[in-house]
């Protein structure tokens, strides 16, 4: 069992890729505590129910977290079709907020993953900005970055995106060499889960066309939830800042 004895936080638990996570890692060994806003239907050895893109309720919520924690899955997140300050919120501000207020509670060898997306592949050609809002460190500070660099609503998911990939690279040296924990992200293509139909809407038609021409298909969770089970577990003990593709050859087509 990969995960024997570990303690292990998944957001986005009561659906598609973090409820799958959840179930593989209990599989595995790992005692599951889920957080997300609606409410679980999943045998969990611990849940609370949050609203992720609020920094005052995570503060207030996370009392009823472990005081020990061996592992964190960040996969609650919302398609760009809604408004982009709860993008922005939940997808990155709300995720590093969470992520930061449990760091103190990581024991050495602990890991991190956050689910970004192959959506967030041009985060080079904006690494400048994500390099600044990066550096704006808490979510009060990330906020006021945001109001001074607005973030279009046509492109807020992929920008956040590709600010999660930034913010992890940057922030996962710190954490690894003063804390001994690792965190690294993944970039799963499309997957069949409830919010599929919603990129559909978001990237139009046409773009979904032309990506399905580069892809047998999407992916089923369970097929996101195998690598990200690796990540968290002491084989990827030398893992660190990485951002995984997990999206059946899409980003290789790119080339
Ligand atoms: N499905 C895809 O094609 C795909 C592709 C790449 C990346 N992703 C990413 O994977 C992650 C998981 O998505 P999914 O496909 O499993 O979607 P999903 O809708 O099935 O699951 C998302 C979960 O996040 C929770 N959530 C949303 N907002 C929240 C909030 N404010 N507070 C607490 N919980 C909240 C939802 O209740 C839900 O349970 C997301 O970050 C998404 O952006 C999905």
């Amino acid at each position: 069992m990969k995960l024997h004895g570990k303690t292990i936080v998944i957001t986005g638990s009561s659906s598609g890729i973090g409820g799958e996570v959840a179930r593989l890692a209990r599989f595995e060994g790992a005692r599951v505590i889920g957080i997300d806003r609606n409410d679980t239907l999943l045998t969990l050895d611990g849940f609370v129910k949050m609203d992720l893109g609020d920094p005052a309720v995570i503060d207030a919520a996370i009392t009823a977290l472990p005081d020990r924690i061996d592992g964190l899955v960040n996969a609650a997140g919302v398609p760009g079709t809604v408004n982009s300050d709860i993008v922005a919120r939940v997808n990155y501000l709300g995720l590093r907020h969470l992520t930061e207020a449990l760091v103190p509670r990581m024991l050495k060898g602990a890991s991190i993953v956050n689910i970004a997306s192959i959506l967030g592949a041009d985060w080079p050609h904006r690494l400048d900005a994500h390099k600044e809002l990066a550096a704006a460190a808490s979510f009060v500070l990330g906020k006021a970055w945001l109001d001074t660099n607005p973030v279009q609503q046509e492109n807020c998911y992929q920008y956040f995106k590709e600010a999660l990939i930034v913010w992890t690279k940057k922030r996962s040296l710190e954490l690894f060499m003063q804390d001994n924990i690792r965190m690294n992200s993944v970039a799963p293509g499309p997957v069949f889960t409830p919010i599929l139909g919603d990129f559909v809407s978001m990237l139009g038609q046409e773009r979904v066309d032309r990506d399905s021409a580069l892809v047998k298909r999407p992916a089923l969770p369970d097929e996101i939830a195998g690598p990200i089970v690796f990540l968290l577990s002491d084989d990827a003990r030398w893992i660190v800042g990485a951002n995984l593709p997990i999206d059946g050859g899409i980003e290789a087509a790119y080339v």
